[in-house]
């Protein structure tokens, strides 16, 4: 069903629906079990999608539901046009489109265009068809380097610990960025971009508004596959820099997103954001050009610690990223990757506080923001005995890295025991801290000073109050430690106190702030909105 044209001229003349929204990530297993297997699924986003507009939030975004092995929860692709049974089924699927529309939500899903599953048929094939066969060619099949082809081609490691690349039983070796049951997929084969083509069409058909980009600055791979350099993931941090590490940004990337591009502008009001973990913010910009990406993952303030210096670096290195392409900027704090932004802050009270502070700082901000499910409850990661862990990243690294299931543990909704009403079933996939008891929805859905209650006004504010118009910041002098910017032309004011002391605020009446005031003064660790 393409979308009416006339709704196209409607979308031109005024601001994208996704401009300044506020998305919502729901890490489907984690979210809500509506079938009682301890699994989220479909269904149970679809019954608590009252809670998600009460909160406020206009779009999903939906972490990879299709049918998958679940090596690395569902970013292992098998079939990328239907739904894994342990989530539901294209049923389920349409009921959460319809329902959520209904709501006024918008609903985007992830893509994984980089790679597939080791079960996906293509890649079953490849490995049974040999050596030159067109069905190898669509991954990367590679002779390996030594006299007998013993040695991986290159030295490209993977994400997720050891080589980049595994071999297959007649000696060739297959590329793999992340688990050996994720093998990347050769992006200079014509049918790789066809079948991406139609795997878009067939959601967007089904009414998605747009989608989320896996390793968006993965897909094309370097003529020759060079070497990384010497120490290129030393103190590399979380973003990539292709003159040192030639696994990622090539600059054939930006012809897949064209294509993808057009795919979307055959359905007006549909969008993409990318997943984009890289460096250089001048290579940053590329991906947002006119025909490329509508949106792209900032995650410097994942980056950023809880400073007033560092956040302002952040704040401003993201706005000039954007300055010179038709796209707003994008802010994230968390999300299934990484730490929660409570324990990286410094946990307990002391990174609650923090928390509730930057939910403040970015949601004054001009853009979009992506908020993950839990922050707003104020969910820290949780230390997991060693059996429950699942993510392939603490197999692979020998039990030496905790990987991400931390902060992917289920959301508490009611009640005082685990599993919280997440399931009707008697255990969760990963086991929910009995502390969270005070955290459920239940506990803080009536509780003024809640994080959730804190949540809900700022996102109500951010979403019918004039003071939040307009692109542009403008700063004021601050005291050490702290700062303060203006939405220029609107108003609204955000400051900012990460230093040890109370300090004054700059003139004008208190909309919110993540703490109460110490006498007229911002408290240490705290946030505030004035006009
Ligand atoms: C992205 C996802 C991550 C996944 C990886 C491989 O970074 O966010 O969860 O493991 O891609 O698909």
């Amino acid at each position: 069903m393409r979308r009416p044209v006339d709704l196209q001229t409607e979308i031109t003349q005024t601001p994208a629906w996704w401009h300044d929204a506020v998305f919502y990530q729901v890490y489907v297993r984690s979210f809500a079990d509506g079938n009682g297997d301890g699994v989220g699924d479909l269904d149970g986003i679809t019954s608590r999608l009252g809670y998600l507009e009460l909160l406020g939030v206009q779009a999903l975004w939906l972490t990879p539901f299709y049918r998958s092995p679940m090596v690395d929860h569902g970013y292992d692709v098998a079939d990328p046009r239907d739904v894994d049974p342990l989530f539901g089924d294209l049923d389920a699927f349409d009921r959460l489109v319809t329902e959520s529309h209904r709501r006024g939500i918008k609903i985007t899903i992830d893509l994984v265009p980089n790679h597939t599953s080791d079960q996906h048929e293509w890649f079953r094939a490849a490995v049974l068809a040999g050596p030159d066969s067109p069905e190898r060619e669509r991954y990367h099949f590679l002779d390996g380097s030594g006299e007998h082809g013993e040695l991986p081609p290159n030295n490209w490691t993977s994400i997720f610990g050891g080589p980049a690349w595994s071999r297959v039983a007649d000696g060739q070796w297959y590329l793999h960025l992340f688990a050996p049951q994720q093998p990347d997929l050769n992006w200079a084969n014509p049918e790789v971009a066809a079948d991406l083509a139609r795997t878009m069409r067939f959601w967007l058909d089904r009414g998605v508004d747009g989608f989320r980009l896996d390793v968006a600055h993965g897909m094309a791979k370097p003529d020759g596959f060079p070497d990384m350099a010497p120490g290129a993931l030393e103190g590399a941090g979380v973003l990539h820099d292709n003159a040192l590490d030639p696994r990622f940004d090539n600059d054939g990337v930006h012809d897949i997103h064209r294509m993808i591009r057009k795919v979307l502008d055959e359905y007006p009001g549909t969008m993409a954001v990318g997943e984009i973990w890289v460096k250089d913010s001048e290579r940053f910009t590329r991906y947002l050009r006119a025909d490329e990406l509508h949106l792209g993952f900032n995650f410097q303030l994942v980056d950023a610690d809880f400073n007033a210096e560092s956040v302002r670096a952040a704040i401003e290195s993201s706005l000039a990223a954007v300055a010179t392409v038709d796209s707003p900027p994008t802010w994230t704090l968390s999300n299934h990757d990484v730490v929660r932004h409570v324990t990286r802050y410094g946990g307990g009270e002391l990174g609650w506080r923090r928390a509730r502070a930057m939910a403040l700082v970015e949601l004054a901000l001009p853009g979009v923001v992506y908020l993950y499910n839990g922050e707003e409850l104020g969910l820290g990661d949780v230390e997991l005995p060693d059996w429950a862990r699942q993510d392939p990243i603490w197999e692979r690294s020998g039990h030496t890295e905790l990987g991400r299931d931390g902060s992917r543990v289920p959301i508490p909704w009611e009640g005082t025991e685990a599993p919280f009403g997440f399931t009707t079933g008697t255990a969760s996939w990963l086991p929910i801290p009995a502390e969270w008891a005070t955290l459920t929805v239940e506990a803080q859905l009536e509780d003024p000073d809640s994080t959730l209650s804190l949540y809900r006004e700022a996102v109500e504010l951010r979403k019918t109050h004039p003071a939040f118009a307009g692109m542009e910041l403008e700063w004021y002098g601050a005291p050490e430690g702290c700062f303060a910017f203006r939405r220029k032309g609107s108003g609204l004011v955000c400051a900012l106190n990460t230093g040890p002391r109370p300090v004054p605020l700059p003139a004008g009446q208190i909309l919110l702030s993540s703490m109460p005031l110490s006498d007229g003064q911002l408290p240490p660790d705290a946030a505030a909105w004035l006009l």
